[in-house]
């Protein structure tokens, strides 16, 4: 075997080496248990002793090189070797296949918030918020509520367990509420919305639950009238529900108005009647109200109504029943 061309080629063909499989070949060809160099050595073994001295001399320096010069393109192609595994093509569209993978969405009720929170604001109102651990004089004293009132009954309120001389806390039960939280800060003029959560130990069916969203309206100004009220609720439930409802206003009692109503929207079904729904109450500041928080009755008037965000978002979506709103079932809220 001439070992200088054995070197030569080997040479060669190294230097063309272009994939991992071809170094492979090429370590098979040259330096495998029956590789080239292995069939040099067996050659060797079997020579005449006169060039056997110089044929071994002349294969170590070849193997020594071939394997040298295989190891160092090893390792110069190791860094650019291409991969074995399937490609991977990172330019290809991605596969929506997790639920997680969706964005989310606002709550229909955060939605329903909004909405309203648009409306009232195009007619001039501001937002306003209050605790939702209120005490016994923002949730019933201030707004006229007695004492002896059905509406203060420990059963009808979650009171939080109180201490002798402290004021009695409870989670509020409306949001009127907030009505005396701003008349406490704030002057009339006065024209604010105040959505928010309310608490009753109502037993949960399709129409009640222990929680649930109110907004209340509360407007104080000078020359403020009926008119004005009845005309604020008739614009808000054309906005929301659209140009076509009608309102209706029902005489009614509340502590902290006189007088009080109550309003319903209608509904006209296909084929032709119609159907009022309850959608809160209202009335006129009781001078009494207006009186607690040093408010000249004399010179201010004021009205307030206060409604059911649930109650109009279940009309506005046709949804049945209010558990749907908590129930935190995704094949429900995806639907908004
Ligand atoms: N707070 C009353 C309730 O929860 C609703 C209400 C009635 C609010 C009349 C008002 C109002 O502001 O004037 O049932």
């Amino acid at each position: 075997m001439d070992l200088e061309q054995l070197l030569s080629s080997a040479r060669t063909e190294l230097s063309a080496i272009s994939s991992p499989e071809q170094l492979e070949s090429f370590r098979v060809k040259y330096l495998g248990t029956k590789g080239l160099l292995k069939e040099a050595s067996d050659q060797l073994r079997t020579m005449p002793p006169e060039g056997k001295r110089s044929f071994g001399q002349q294969l170590n320096t070849v193997k020594a090189a071939i394997t040298k010069e295989f190891e160092e393109c090893q390792a110069r192609r190791g860094s650019t070797l291409e991969p074995t595994g399937p490609l991977v093509d990172v330019t290809e569209p991605g596969v929506l296949k997790f639920d997680h993978y969706r964005p989310g969405s606002l709550h229909l009720i955060g939605q329903t918030i909004d909405r309203l929170i648009d409306l009232f604001t195009m007619m001039g109102f501001s937002v306003a918020s209050g605790p939702e651990l209120e005490d016994e004089f923002h949730n019933f004293e201030a707004l006229n509520v007695p004492l002896t009132h059905p509406a203060r009954d420990p059963l009808d309120n979650f009171y939080l367990e109180g201490s002798e001389g402290a004021p009695l806390y409870m989670m509020r039960s409306q949001t009127s509420s907030v009505q005396i939280r701003v008349l406490e800060k704030q002057r009339p003029p006065i024209r604010i919305v105040a959505p928010g959560r309310v608490y009753r130990p109502d037993t949960v069916d399709a129409t009640h639950s222990y929680m649930f969203h109110q907004l209340e309206g509360l407007v104080v100004d000078e020359h403020v009238t009926m008119v004005d009220l009845k005309t604020c609720i008739d614009q808000f439930a054309r906005g929301f529900f659209g140009a076509e409802v009608k309102t209706r206003f029902r005489p009614s009692f509340f502590p902290f108005t006189e007088p009080s109503a109550e309003f319903d929207v209608s509904f006209e079904f296909a084929d032709g009647t119609t159907k009022w729904m309850e959608l809160g109450g209202c009335g006129m500041v009781d001078p009494n109200v207006l009186r607690m928080v040093n408010v000249d009755p004399e010179k201010y008037a004021g009205f307030a109504f206060g409604l059911g965000i649930e109650r109009v978002a279940m009309r506005r979506h046709g949804v049945e029943d209010i558990r749907a709103f908590y129930e935190n079932d995704l094949r429900f809220l995806r639907q908004f």
